[in-house]
């Protein structure tokens, strides 16, 4: 399928999808290699959920990411590998050595006994053998299921209970700035309430691990050993590719099922009309794979068009704030995909890690994960970009698989802290909260998705009813985002921020409860709400409100211990910015938390509260406003 190059052919191809959705998808398809073609394009739909995307269709992913490439592009680079250690050589593998080193890694899970639909728990920081194992795990038919490794050992047990995997992947130890995480220590703890797991392959990166006898591996000799040749499997377009936890409005994170040839198409062509590289450009995605972003953008989508990307194992501050521009300069990179908390980072450093840089390679920059702020945006534009490269600002979710609004990198307008304009496929409405469609232009509501795309989840694993429950359930007959979003004269959207419990910190989602779950465990504590607010660098910061049952202690020691229990139940990514302990939390006269009230309170906007007369306890709003002030 040819890229969109032009407004007209925006409206055109948009239309197209719209208007003749099997005949658009099917002419997208046909630029992939299949085993065997499709019976049919698009079949169910919102009403029974048993949406399919060329169903009868036989492929396999790894070979439209690498095989595809090697008759004309077997030197073309592949993946540039950017230490966390600025001092330690960089590595880089065409696409041949990418096709050897994914057999490699495909042969030695077959040789640990792994099989088509196996779940494949990845744990690793980034290092070239998490993506070479992502994509091992597919080309045998196996399902990944990648965990950030910031994530704690109760946050890792619960996700591969959840897919019940078998096998384990891991690194011993986890460069991150001047600290080594200890993914393995981590990964071992984890095990102990995973009796299941049978097999732990550990990536020898520091050297600094203990092995478990007749349970764990080094990986680096078993892919030393392996064969560098390995058929890929056949697989249905409809097979399971890959399971990614996110958070949801209960403590249970929910594992989100994609499968192959629908979110192949998505990835693919999301990335080509999106960021438009051409054949010279080096892509940069910042997100780790433990992220859809990295699935997306880095494991897949870039891949699927045969671009050059860097793949990077360290942090944007480390060893200096110019770490970011330093490896753009060294790499020439011309497309340079990050999230808004990165930026209001770096933004906030000493300009000189900017101004050392040479950042005239680049072409187009990306933002992607939360909303951008005007600020943020104007500094993005100005100091990266010299006014001269475009900004997409890319509206998608984990459940959508690939980017759903955006501009088109010098194609269709940019308009500053806007996501603008829905992809070919995608149907955007925004309903009020009876579900109403707002047919005015200019608008504001519930961001929904009105028609199945080829790149949504097509279930939460184990769990359908949740799968309809969570997205299906609020909207009749439309798919609900969790977003709200304005729209303007022009038809542009501004995605607002979540309507439903999830807070955006730096860029990840988290579920309230899943953080008060863990703040429950702590023995003094009886009750605990938890809110998102706005925070200058994160986007939104977590605050907690507790009632505790000891007086003595002080809020800086509540929150200390709130804090080591939640990076144990999940991880350091949850942990509370501000905490105010309080001798109530105001309730509903039926008993309900009123969050509504504690945001308020939480974002200083002590004017507009709204209505108070429903509370059971109206003097705690008070109290918690003097408690804030001071
Ligand atoms: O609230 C939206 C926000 O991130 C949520 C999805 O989070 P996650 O599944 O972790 O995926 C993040 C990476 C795609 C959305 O519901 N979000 C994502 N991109 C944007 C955004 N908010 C505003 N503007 C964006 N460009």
């Amino acid at each position: 399928m040819k890229r969109i190059e032009s407004k007209s052919d925006y409206n055109e191809f948009y239309n197209k999808s719209m208007e003749q959705t099997d005949a658009y998808w099917a002419e997208v398809a046909e630029s992939f290699t299949w085993i065997k073609k499709w019976d049919s394009v698009l079949s169910g739909g919102f009403e029974n959920l048993d949406m399919k995307w060329f169903d009868g269709g036989k492929l396999n992913i790894t070979e439209n990411c690498i095989d595809r490439h090697l008759k004309d592009n077997a030197d073309k680079v592949a993946i540039i590998w950017e230490s966390n250690d600025p001092f330690e050589a960089s590595k880089t593998y065409t696409y041949k050595e990418l096709h050897e080193n994914v057999c490699r890694f495909a042969n030695v899970l077959k040789d640990m006994n792994v099989k088509k639909g196996d779940r494949v728990c990845f744990y690793m920081s980034m290092v070239p053998e998490l993506l070479f194992g992502v994509l091992a795990s597919a080309r045998i038919g196996a399902i990944h299921s990648v965990v950030f490794g910031g994530f704690s050992a109760n946050a890792l047990a619960g996700r591969i209970n959840d897919c019940k995997a078998q096998i384990l992947i891991t690194n011993d130890e986890a460069p991150r700035g001047n600290k080594s995480i200890p993914l393995k220590a981590i990964a071992d703890e984890a095990l102990e309430s995973c009796s299941q797991v049978n097999t732990v392959l550990m990536l020898e990166r520091t050297g600094n691990s203990n092995l478990v006898e007749g349970r764990d591996h080094v990986l680096n000799d078993l892919l030393s050993k392996a064969d560098i040749n390995c058929e890929a499997e056949e697989m249905d377009s409809e097979s399971p590719l890959f399971i990614l936890y996110t958070s949801g409005s209960t403590g249970q994170p929910k594992g989100l099922v994609h499968t192959t040839g629908g979110y192949m198409c998505w990835a693919s062509e999301t990335f080509k009309n999106v960021f438009q590289a051409n054949d010279n450009d080096v892509f940069w995605c910042t997100a780790d794979i433990g992220w859809i972003t990295g699935h997306s953008y880095l494991s897949y989508g870039p891949l699927l068009n045969g671009a050059t990307q860097v793949m990077f194992e360290g942090i944007p501050t480390w060893p200096d704030a110019g770490r970011f521009w330093n490896i753009v300069d060294k790499y020439k990179v011309s497309h340079f995909y990050t999230a808004p908390t990165a930026i209001r980072a770096l933004q906030a450093c000493d300009p000189k890690f900017v101004h050392d840089a040479d950042l005239s390679s680049l072409k187009v920059l990306g933002s992607v994960g939360e909303p951008i702020n005007e600020e943020a945006w104007e500094w993005y534009h100005k100091e990266i970009g010299k006014e001269k490269c475009p900004i997409v600002d890319t509206w998608w979710q984990t459940e959508t698989g690939g980017i759903m609004i955006s501009n088109l990198a010098g194609v269709t307008d940019a308009v500053p802290c806007h996501a603008t304009k829905p992809l070919p496929g995608v149907e955007p409405v925004l309903v009020d909260g009876d579900n109403n469609i707002l047919a005015e232009t200019v608008s504001e509501g519930n961001l929904c998705i009105n028609r199945p795309w080829p790149g949504m989840a097509r279930t939460i694993y184990g769990d359908h009813d949740r799968y309809r429950q969570t997205y299906f359930s609020t909207f009749k007959g439309r798919y609900f985002t969790g977003d709200g979003a304005k729209r303007n004269a022009d038809g542009n959207f501004r995605i607002t921020g979540r309507v439903d419990d999830i807070i955006n910190v730096s860029g990840h989602r988290l579920g309230t409860a899943e953080v008060e779950d863990a703040i429950d465990e702590h023995d003094k504590i009886v009750e605990a709400a938890v809110v998102g607010y706005p925070h200058d660098i994160k986007g939104q910061g977590i605050m907690a409100y507790v009632i505790s049952t000891d007086p003595k202690m002080s809020d800086e020691e509540v929150m200390k211990e709130l804090n080591a229990i939640i990076t144990k139940h999940i991880g350091p990514i949850a942990k509370l910015d501000r905490l105010i302990v309080t001798p109530e939390l105001p309730k509903t006269r039926s008993g309900k938390i009123m969050r509504r009230i504690l945001r308020k309170i939480a974002a200083n906007e002590f004017d507009t509260l709204g209505d108070t007369s429903t509370l059971l306890n109206p003097e705690v709003v008070e109290l918690l406003i003097e408690k804030i002030k001071s």
